[in-house]
């Protein structure tokens, strides 16, 4: 669905810092300084390496962690303070649900399946009998392609993408407005990747809601996504439409990153470059970018210096097909030097 820019956002991040205190002398950034907006019915697809805070976002928006600073709306309401009445907090338990990374350790062993997917609507009190209750999870199972039956198995008894399908269904039986799904499809056979992407795709269609949708994966989130943010140690990086991303990428991060998958095609792939990208060696320093507009919803955090670098860059995409070389060798190429 794309999303409706003269639309309120459904969740909004501005300045979001999560800092982690290890001792008394080291802190760790995990999230620096991160804004975005994901729209009614959108998904925003979040991409980014081990470590650079994609989980840790995720955490912080669902809040069960205190932001450090920033602000977090939800549906227009503020969700960033420390104590939340309880209505928010309700509001906030039903209409935002997250889906584990690893459905083994979220799922309780000791319940039966359609008990954990009913939790929910056992909390929320969402049913008037015990047979409405049921049938709701009935549904639900059948929606995510598991035989009602299952329902009565525990889930040692699932395969694992049986196990990410009860994830999925555990946070859809609440029909919330916004799911958060983190990596959930990592952990899964290729094979079943791309079905349970399709079938968050087919579910999202259907029911409306937004999605939040992490992954290192960028192929995969190309396909999902209606956006994209590029995170990396903690900075937002990069982020526009889906098409914006992949069609003119303006970070060297972001290019590294899309030079990182692998063609389907044999004979481009043998002229695929994967381009190195080392940021302590680049030069480029996260703390002094600023948001700049690349056009259309396309922004890039850089500075002023770095953009102007960075948007000259028409000859990239010969180069990606022209010869094999590292980002450095890339970087010479494509950036003008002084005075050109
Ligand atoms: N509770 C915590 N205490 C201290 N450091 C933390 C904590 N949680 C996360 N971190 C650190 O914050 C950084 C970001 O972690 P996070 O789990 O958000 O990364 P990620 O992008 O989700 O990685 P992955 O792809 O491996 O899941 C890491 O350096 C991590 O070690
Ligand atoms: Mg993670």
């Amino acid at each position: 669905m794309t999303a409706l820019k003269n639309e309120a956002p459904l969740l909004e991040v501005s300045h979001l810092k999560q800092y982690f205190k290890v001792s008394n002398s080291f802190t760790v950034k995990a999230v620096d300084d991160v804004s975005f907006q994901i729209y009614k019915g959108e998904t925003y697809g979040l991409v980014g390496e081990s470590g650079s805070g994609k989980s840790t976002i995720g955490r912080a928006v669902i809040r069960l962690y205190d932001p450090t600073a920033g602000q977090i709306t939800f549906e227009g309401m503020d969700i960033t303070k420390k104590k939340l009445d309880k209505g928010t907090r309700t509001t906030l338990r039903h209409d935002m649900q997250m889906i584990f990374q690893d459905p083994m350790a979220s799922l309780n062993p000791r319940k039966k399946v359609e008990d954990i997917i009913g939790e929910g609507l056992d909390i929320h009190h969402s049913y008037s009998s015990m047979a409405e209750r049921n049938e709701k999870i009935k549904a639900i199972l059948k929606k995510v392609g598991l035989a009602p039956e299952l329902g009565s198995r525990y889930p040692h008894q699932f395969s694992g993408g049986q196990r990410q399908r009860v994830g999925i269904a555990r946070a859809l039986i609440m029909n919330p407005k916004l799911i958060i799904a983190d990596e959930c499809i990592s952990a899964l056979d290729v094979s079943i990747q791309a079905q349970v992407v399709n079938l968050m795709k087919d579910i999202q269609e259907e029911t409306g809601t937004a999605l939040l949708f992490i992954a290192h994966d960028l192929s995969m989130v190309k396909y999902i996504s209606d956006r994209i943010g590029v995170l990396h140690l903690g900075h937002l990086l990069e982020t526009g439409t889906t098409d914006e991303i992949f069609n003119n990428p303006v970070h060297p991060y972001t290019r590294a990153l899309l030079s990182a998958i692998p063609a389907p095609n044999p004979i481009v792939e043998k002229r695929r470059i994967a381009l190195e990208y080392n940021y302590k060696t680049s030069g480029i320093d996260y703390n002094k970018g600023t948001s700049h507009l690349v056009g259309g919803t396309h922004y890039v955090s850089c500075t002023d210096e770095e953009f102007l670098k960075w948007t000259n860059t028409h000859q990239f995409d010969q180069f990606m097909t022209s010869k094999r070389g590292t980002y450095s060798e890339a970087q010479e190429y494509y950036m003008p030097k002084d005075g050109e």
